[in-house]
């Protein structure tokens, strides 16, 4: 049992601390909003994760895991051996990420510190920073407390970060300091998981090279969906084809609209930004970004195409919000540009999402909300499918079309089978399903 500190309740955060308390840890999860921390002592999540606060509610009730808003108490009050840095970096400028708030932890933990400490970034951050972040605990000490740095890149999906989280593919370290790296080893050994100890600056990069090799998977098989169109191929048999080549492998490779959410497309750019400031032209890196963003106009163009360039007095539903299911998370969502694209060309924009309701009206302005998925498709000329989540695939098409004042599908995330449209009288375009579920529109 080993007394842990995790700076930053958000995404990474709340997981990493409550699944290191129910590995009976002692945990203590500190946070600068006192909002969010009063959430979490009545037991409310700050995020969407199912089966996150049974767990946390386990491990308060069990005295492992508790919240607070001051270092003083997270970092000497709990005799922390390990502070787990876990707060947001996001995008800053030309991609660049924001380290303000790593700045801002690892200062706090300095300034407060009265015993030696193994300090871990477990938030994705540009290579170098580990050093970065040592340099900036021993200038801001009051006097010199021995401390290490390591890092330990997160590979949570949200929506099943817990999972993730306790049968990790593997466990990523690195530091300059050989003893705090096997100590943070020894926390990692009940996952059972193959444990890759290196230097500061590499497990780093490894982080950014798994995201941004995730998401040319993506944008690889969306460029083939796209071509799959224009030879009357089925992206979706393509894929399937080529998943079952154990080089290849079949996780993403799901055609569609495109990736989003806090990661990919921050990551993407935050690695290309550090090419391109040592004067590496990252061009594929480049070309996955700009496939992505086409993705998510690819829709708005097949809507166009079958209903008229002019949307105006024109009505379309958007199944789906979220940018992934399993989440309520609408960063990057393709949802927001495609509302965007829709309602200048003249629609009116409808949305339904089982869970990112609340969130998808503070990003998506004047989008009318549904209450459910046949409430959503009701008098709409056309329904794209964003977000692929299971309670839409069941849908009972001949009632669904029984509402719509016209029978138009466009599935941005391939959930249908083109046959069963057809069969249902819907008029349907998939994404890369060959002309039976999709005729092909411009690409870049
Ligand atoms: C990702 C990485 O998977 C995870 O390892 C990292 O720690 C954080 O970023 P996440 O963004 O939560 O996780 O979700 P993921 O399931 O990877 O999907 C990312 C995006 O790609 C979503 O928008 C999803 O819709 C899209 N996607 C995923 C595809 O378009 N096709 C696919 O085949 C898979």
């Amino acid at each position: 049992m080993k007394n842990i500190t995790v700076v930053g309740v958000g995404y990474v955060g709340i997981i990493t601390g409550t699944c290191f308390a129910d590995l009976g840890n002692n945990v203590c999860g500190l946070d600068s909003s006192e909002e969010k921390i009063a959430s979490l002592k009545a037991g409310v999540m700050p995020i969407y994760q199912q089966g996150l606060k049974e767990l946390a509610d386990r491990n308060v009730k069990a005295g492992r895991l508790s919240f607070t808003t001051s270092y003083e108490e997270a970092i000497n009050g709990h005799q922390a051996e390990f502070v787990f840095i876990c707060v947001g970096t996001p995008e800053g400028v030309d991609g660049e990420a924001d380290l303000k708030y790593v700045r801002a932890a690892a200062q706090s933990i300095a300034e407060v510190m009265d015993h030696p400490l193994v300090i871990i970034n477990k938030s994705t951050v540009p290579v170098g920073t580990g050093d970065w972040v040592a340099d900036i605990v021993r200038e801001a000490q009051p006097e010199l407390i021995p401390f290490s740095v390591v890092s330990c890149p997160e590979f949570l999906r949200e929506g099943s970060a817990i999972s993730d989280f306790m049968n990790p593919d593997r466990t990523i370290l690195g530091s300059r300091d050989p003893e705090a790296a096997e100590k943070v080893a020894q926390l990692h050994l009940p996952l059972r998981a193959p444990i890759v100890v290196t230097n500061l600056r590499t497990a780093e990069m490894i982080k950014y090279a798994s995201n941004a090799f995730l998401a040319t998977k993506i944008s690889f098989i969306n460029e083939i969906a796209n071509i799959c169109e224009a030879l009357d191929a089925d992206v979706q048999e393509v894929a399937a084809g080529m998943g079952l080549d154990g080089r290849i492998g079949s996780a993403m490779l799901n055609a569609g609209i495109g990736y989003g959410g806090s990661c990919f497309p921050k990551d993407v750019k935050a690695l290309a930004y550090m090419a391109n400031v040592k004067g590496s032209h990252p061009q594929l890196l480049q070309a996955v970004m700009d496939i992505n963003e086409f993705q998510r106009k690819t829709v708005v163009l097949k809507t166009r195409a079958i209903l008229g360039e002019d949307l105006t007095g024109r009505t379309v539903g958007l199944l789906g919000l979220a940018f992934k299911a399993g989440t309520d998370d609408m960063r990057e969502a393709p949802s927001v540009d495609i509302a965007q694209m829709l309602q200048a060309a003249g629609a009116t924009v409808k949305g339904y999402d089982p869970v990112a309701m609340e969130w998808a009206a503070r990003v998506i302005p004047n989008i009318q909300l549904a209450d459910d998925a046949y409430d959503l498709v009701a008098g709409c000329d056309a329904v794209i499918v964003c977000t692929e989540w299971n309670e839409f695939k069941q849908l009972n098409l001949e009632r669904a079309k029984e509402l719509m004042k016209q029978p138009v599908i466009v599935d941005g995330r391939n959930i249908y089978d083109p046959g069963a449209m057809k069969k249902a009288g819907l008029i349907y375009r998939g994404v890369g399903r060959g002309h039976d579920g999709g005729a092909s529109q411009t690409t870049p």
